[in-house]
């Protein structure tokens, strides 16, 4: 998968670009993941500082670096602030699979941006990296996230009982699938966006 990288590619949509981290985008992050409101669904408690910020994104560098995670920073076009990120997961190329992941700053909930930004790491996924099926994890409370899935096609496909356990509380978990084939079957592979660059 992409071989030759030595950053992901950038990815844009309308509104949004999808683009690398880089050091300048710390406090960023960290306004996303320092938000307990944002990580309340998480699986992973709310960063407490900057520094914890900067150890995701040497996180996210090594394991692009082994082709296990492709997180990219979601920036708005107009000003290339990166409000968010979203991410392929457990990248598997011998089963062409992955995870998806999400996140957005509170101040830009509700914009659609999430309809935005998953749909075309969607496209990516697929038509790029070949893969044949994603998958999602997500709490059966987190309402915005699960409408974000199946607008994107993804199914439901089962539920896991007290899965996680953050801050003190189990979790529930809906998993969700979708199939490149049935992707491209209902049209959901043409493209939204503007020409990556
Ligand atoms: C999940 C998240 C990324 C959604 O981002 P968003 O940009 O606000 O989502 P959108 O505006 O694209 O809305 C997605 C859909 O959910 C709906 N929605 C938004 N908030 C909702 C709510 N509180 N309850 C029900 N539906 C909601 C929207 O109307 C939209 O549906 P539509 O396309 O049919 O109109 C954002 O809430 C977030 O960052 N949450 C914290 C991190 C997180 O939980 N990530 C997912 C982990 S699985």
């Amino acid at each position: 998968m992409l071989p030759d990288a030595i950053t992901l590619p950038t990815l844009e949509c309308e509104r949004l670009r999808l683009r690398w981290l880089t050091p300048d985008d710390l406090p960023a992050l960290f306004a996303v993941f320092g938000d307990p409101e944002v990580c309340r669904y998480w699986s992973r408690p709310a960063m407490l500082d900057v520094a914890e910020a900067a150890g995701l994104r040497d996180q996210i560098v090594s394991l692009f670096t082994q082709r296990s995670l492709f997180q990219w920073g979601i920036a708005l076009r107009e000003s290339d602030e990166v409000i968010g990120t979203c991410t392929l997961a457990g990248l598997d190329e011998p089963h062409h699979r992955a995870s998806v992941g999400y996140a957005l700053a509170r101040a830009h909930w509700g914009r659609g941006y999430a309809g935005e930004a998953l749909p075309r790491l969607v496209r990516f996924a697929f038509d790029e990296l070949n893969l044949r099926r994603l998958e999602a994890d997500v709490d059966p409370r987190n309402l915005a996230s699960i409408r974000a899935l199946e607008r994107a096609g993804f199914m439901r496909e089962g539920y896991q009982r007290e899965r996680y356990h953050v801050n003190g509380e189990i979790q529930d978990t809906v998993l969700f699938g979708l199939l490149r084939r049935e992707w491209r079957e209902v049209g959901l592979d043409r493209p939204v966006s503007a020409p990556d660059t």
